[in-house]
């Protein structure tokens, strides 16, 4: 069990194209009239759209106390009565100090993907020196998210801007204060800041990759505001704060490095990251996708010289490896210096080569790579795999010529009706095939028109009419039909051992007119057997072992495709949840009920002529 800590900061949100025409509903909202806009220049024209009491385009990085001081004056001068800061980081900064002095609610609508608008944290510089505090009281109170005004933000500054939010979702996923709450977050910034990036680059204006990107820098923005900063942070700011390294740049570059020396100390999170970003390996995986977004590569490239580089590896116990890697831009190595199985996967695949059988050789290499490819990415442990022994062992041995338990594991793992699918994509016109199931019989006894196959065993009594015809409806004669299916409580004969001979199965042939009949009991619901493996399997993960009320059916003629399938009974209980994916709609049958008591079914089976 875990137990956690989680604050959230309040902040209203709204999140849209165009958004910012909401805002002085917003300003009012606060019971405010006078707002002071506090922006860059390089802002001017949007801010010029926007009505406020008093403007204040000076903002400036790291927000320094002076800058603070000016703004202050004009918010003093004009009699504000709240602030509303248009731009990326610095403006909230901005704003946020001067929540800081005057107690003013602020509004923050962010331009860039920075996240400080949902984080309690102010960093102030003054003369030269940097301070942080973080306070609940300076979150804004409301925040306006403008796709729209997220457009214009250059590839390059979206890019390093958005992996700065990457940098903080993943710190929070481990950081000792997570918890599951910003795990989701962090997961989902993660995953949207991805995939939504190379299309930012491929097209800055496309909106719904701007959404995406904007919705994940908002959810990383959360995870920073919940847990704050960790050890990747701390190196960027040395880098920053000492060498005057670019601050988004430093994370871009640093993030992989970072992630690959903590990598071994947290294994689950890096796999949750690799799985966000849809790679086997979280570090290069965000290495590669800073490489593909053009995003600076290594520390030499943003200005810090071997000399620096040498001065903070000494000051940084424990990061010099790292931060020369990161110096040189080169690609970390595979997690945990997991080795490479490229050549390995290469040898087992070649050994197949030489089959004189192609296709063996084809199938065996192929399985080969891709159980590989299973225990590389889901990094299996050795206990791990042997479990799985263990596993496939005891399936091994429970089988019997009664019971056939990898039958069992094939159908409740959906593999048997995907070959089933995939062999039987049939032809316009014929009748679905189903899964085959472990419970025929070769060679049932046969039995004439008519006759009952349920020998007086209790149950609703059944009567089926067949017909067998090829798909243009022509009726095909002799053809030979094996039907096979449960008693009233679930079982088949095959099943309980002290049952005289079989029942409920027999063979049957069609007439001239390709029909048949038969009497029998209405088939139950039941649960596969669930005593040996595949039900531990199914317990453990929650499923229940239940299949769908059914009759079985193998229909075999004279120049037609054999069909081996099944009829379920309409109404019945799991059809939409059976325990080995064998249900069709085409296959769901009425059973309709008579005065009497009894039940009866109708069905014409269309049959595949061989070409
Ligand atoms: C059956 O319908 O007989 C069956 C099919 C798959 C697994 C178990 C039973
Ligand atoms: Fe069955």
């Amino acid at each position: 069990m875990e137990s956690f800590e989680y604050t959230a900061h309040a902040a209203r949100v709204i999140f849209g194209a165009g958004t910012l025409s909401r805002l002085p509903d917003e300003v009012a909202r606060l019971g405010a009239a006078r707002p002071l806009l506090l922006t860059t220049p390089s802002r001017r024209a949007v801010a010029a759209g926007v009505r406020a009491a008093a403007r204040f385009d000076g903002v400036a990085a790291h927000t320094p106390v002076e800058v603070t001081a000016r703004a202050l004056e004009v918010a003093r001068s004009n009699g504000v009565d709240c602030l509303v800061s248009l731009g990326g980081g610095s403006s909230t900064g901005l704003g946020k100090a001067l929540v800081a002095r005057t107690g003013l609610p602020l509004i923050a609508v962010p331009t860039t993907y920075a996240g400080s608008e949902m984080t309690p944290v102010l960093g102030e510089t003054e003369n030269g020196a940097k301070t942080t505090r973080s306070d609940p009281a300076l979150v804004p109170r409301t925040v306006i998210y403008d796709v729209a005004l997220t457009t214009s933000l250059p590839a390059g500054v979206s890019v390093t801007s958005g992996l700065n939010a990457m940098a903080h979702a993943v710190e929070a996923l481990r950081s000792p204060r997570a918890n599951p709450v910003v795990d989701g977050f962090a997961v989902d910034a993660i995953t949207r800041l991805g995939r939504a990036l190379p299309r930012v680059v491929e097209r800055p204006e496309d909106l719904d990759a701007r959404a995406d990107a904007l919705t994940g820098a908002w959810l990383a923005g959360m995870c920073l505001g919940a847990v704050g900063t960790g050890p990747h942070h701390k190196l960027c700011h040395v880098l920053g704060g000492s060498y005057g390294l670019p601050h988004a740049e430093t994370h871009a570059v640093l993030l992989p490095h970072t992630m690959a020396q903590h990598a071994a100390a947290a294994p689950g999170a890096m796999r949750r990251i690799a799985a966000a970003l849809g790679v086997s390996d979280a570090p290069t995986g965000v290495f590669d996708l800073a490489a593909r977004l053009a995003a600076p590569r290594s520390l030499a490239e943003l200005g810090l010289t071997e000399q620096g580089l040498a001065e903070v590896a000494g000051a940084q116990p424990g990061a010099g490896p790292l931060l020369r890697e990161a110096w040189l831009g080169n690609r970390p190595a595979v997690t945990g210096g997991r080795p490479d199985l490229t050549r390995l996967t290469g040898e087992v695949v070649a050994s197949f080569a030489g089959a004189p059988d192609k296709r063996l050789a084809a199938l065996l290499g192929d399985l080969a790579r891709r159980l590989h490819g299973f225990v590389a990415d889901n990094d299996v442990t050795e206990a791990e795999w042997q479990a799985a022994i263990g596993f496939l062992t005891e399936t091994g041995q429970l089988c019997s010529p009664t019971r056939q338990e990898f039958v069992l594991l094939s159908d409740t793992l959906g593999v048997s009706s995907a070959v089933d699918l995939l062999t039987h994509s049939r032809s316009p016109g014929t009748t679905p095939s189903a899964v085959l199931g472990p419970f025929y019989v070769d060679g049932p006894p046969d039995v004439p028109h008519g006759a009952d196959l349920a020998e007086g065993l209790p149950g609703v009594p059944l009567r089926a009419e067949v017909t067998v015809t090829d798909p243009d409806g022509r009726p095909v004669p002799d053809a030979v039909v094996d039907v096979w299916q449960s008693n009233q409580d679930g079982f088949y004969d095959v099943q309980l051992p002290d049952l005289e001979g079989p029942v409920l199965r027999a063979r049957l042939r069609s007439d001239e007119h390709g029909r048949l009949w038969f009497r029998s009991i209405l088939p139950s619901e039941y649960p596969i057997p669930a005593d040996g493996p595949v039900g531990r399997m199914l317990r453990a993960t929650g499923r229940h072992p239940y299949r769908a009320p059914h009759l079985h059916f193998m229909i075999s003629a004279p120049g037609h495709r054999r069909l081996i399938t099944q009829l379920f009974v309409a109404g019945g209980p799991y059809l939409g949840s059976d325990a080995v994916f064998g249900v069709k709609d085409e296959l769901i049958v009425d059973f309709p009920a008579h005065e009497d008591g009894s039940r009866s079914v109708a069905f014409t089976f269309r049959i595949e002529p061989d070409h």
